[in-house]
């Protein structure tokens, strides 16, 4: 399998994690609301930047998930897992490692922002 080289590929993966999430039985009722489509290039420009330093993101990533309440420990463990398994069947190597790893790195940024207890914090739920 490929790596993640360009913005395409940041886009199927953006594309493949969200296609289907609103009937997601953990997170779809987050969406139900959303407009994906409108939503989309935000997240091809926040994923470019965190994977290829594109610096094509501007905005605040955690204010959006501020409204949507209560986000738990166990929405994120949901969000991970579907998120490496997205990135997994598509892309393998460093640049696909990376974006695991930033998102690990960012979900556990947002958990304690949101007052989740440390010990309850989802850092890697493909861990034991
Ligand atoms: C508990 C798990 C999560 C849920 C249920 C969730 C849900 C959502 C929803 C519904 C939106 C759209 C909000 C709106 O209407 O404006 C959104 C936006 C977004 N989410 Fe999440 N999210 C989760 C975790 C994450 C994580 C871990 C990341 C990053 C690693 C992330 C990155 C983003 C970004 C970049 C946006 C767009 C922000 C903007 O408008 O600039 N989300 N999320």
């Amino acid at each position: 399998m490929p790596d993640l080289t360009t913005i395409e590929d940041i886009q199927t993966v953006v594309d493949a994690f969200y296609d289907g999430m609103a009937d997601d039985p953990v997170l779809g009722r987050f969406f139900a609301d959303v407009d994906m489509e409108a939503h989309k290039p935000k997240l091809y420009a926040f994923w470019a930047s965190v994977v290829f330093q594109t610096g094509t993101y501007r905005g605040r990533p955690f204010d959006a998930h501020l409204r949507l309440g209560p986000l738990e420990a166990r929405h994120f463990e949901r969000w991970l897992t579907r998120f490496a398994a997205t990135v997994d069947a598509h892309f393998t190597g460093e640049a696909a490692e990376r974006m695991k790893q930033k998102a690990r790195q960012i979900a556990v940024i947002f958990q304690v922002k949101l007052g989740i207890p440390e010990s309850d914090l989802i850092v890697d739920p493909s861990s034991p």
